[in-house]
């Protein structure tokens, strides 16, 4: 069984995510269109203020996503990402791509495809302007220090990574994610989707994306858990 969140929900440990059920899902699944006029009047108000005011506007919706996330975008699950620090620009185009695999009117084919049975609940009918508040607050939170320093030695798989990802795990590029003390777990997963997924999207996790999957083709399992622990224990800070 999962471990209860503070919440009361049952935001299952992602080693038996895959086992999660429709009701489990649907326990967690943020209702956007529930928010109180109140509040939304509220949060509009704000929106004169800029980005600022976009974290803010985040923090009240970020509530929805803290069972899984953590409440200060720092997740306690192996399966499920930390948000905070995450680079703003990069957190916007995957919450978009989650939102495209529950959109009818969508494209299918889209070049850069993610899904997740698990998030593929958590955005349908999000709106543009919450899906930037929301990047805005998880990128402006203190990121997450790794449980345990990796390994020191760069090792030689990760020297075409860090043109993109950095030396150390910190992305220079706004929509290359930080690795970071990112979650091992997490990551391994990510670079097993993104070198598996073939054009499907029946599987329990899809993740099509033209550079990664270049990237990824020729790595075995062994390779993947050495780049992830190397960059889950680089210090993001
Ligand atoms: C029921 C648990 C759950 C809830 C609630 C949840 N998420 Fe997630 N989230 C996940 C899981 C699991 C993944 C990893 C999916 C994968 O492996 O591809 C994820 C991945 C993500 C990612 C991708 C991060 C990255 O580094 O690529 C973003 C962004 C995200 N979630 C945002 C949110 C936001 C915003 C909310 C609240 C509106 C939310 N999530 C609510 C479980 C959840
Ligand atoms: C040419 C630039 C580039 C190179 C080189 C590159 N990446 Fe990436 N990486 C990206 C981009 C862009 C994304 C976001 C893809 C998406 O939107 O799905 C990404 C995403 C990822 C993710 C997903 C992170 C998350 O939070 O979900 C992981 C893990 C990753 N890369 C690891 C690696 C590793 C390991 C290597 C070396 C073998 C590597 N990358 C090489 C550009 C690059």
């Amino acid at each position: 069984m999962g471990s209860r969140t503070p919440a009361g929900r049952d935001c299952r440990a992602p080693a038996t995510a895959s086992i999660v059920g429709r009701e489990g899902m649907d326990a967690v699944k943020p209702h956007f269109a529930l928010i109180p006029p109140m509040a939304a009047a509220l949060l509009a108000a704000s929106a004169a203020l800029g980005i600022a005011a976009d974290a803010g506007k985040g923090s009240a919706k970020a509530a929805l996503c803290a069972p899984c996330h953590g409440a200060a975008g720092v997740s306690r699950y192996a399966e499920i990402p930390h948000l905070a620090g995450q680079q703003r620009d990069y957190l916007i185009a995957e919450m978009k791509s989650f939102r495209r695999a529950t959109d009818p009117q969508a494209p299918t084919r889209h070049w850069n495809r993610r899904r997740d049975r698990i998030m593929d609940h958590q955005l349908p009918g999000i709106s543009d302007d919450d899906i930037e508040s929301l990047a805005a607050h998880f990128a402006g939170q203190s990121c997450a220090l790794p449980a345990s320093l990796g390994e020191q030695t760069l090792p030689g798989l990760a020297r075409r990574c860090i043109s993109c990802h950095g030396e150390d795990g910190r992305s220079a590029i706004a929509t290359v994610p930080h690795l970071a003390g990112q979650q091992p777990r997490y990551l391994e997963n990510q670079l097993r989707a993104f070198r598996d997924s073939r054009g499907s999207d029946d599987q329990p996790r899809t993740r099509i994306d033209p550079i990664m999957g270049h990237q990824t083709v020729m790595l075995g399992d062994a390779d993947i858990a050495a780049l992830a622990a190397y960059f889950s224990g680089r210090r993001c800070r």
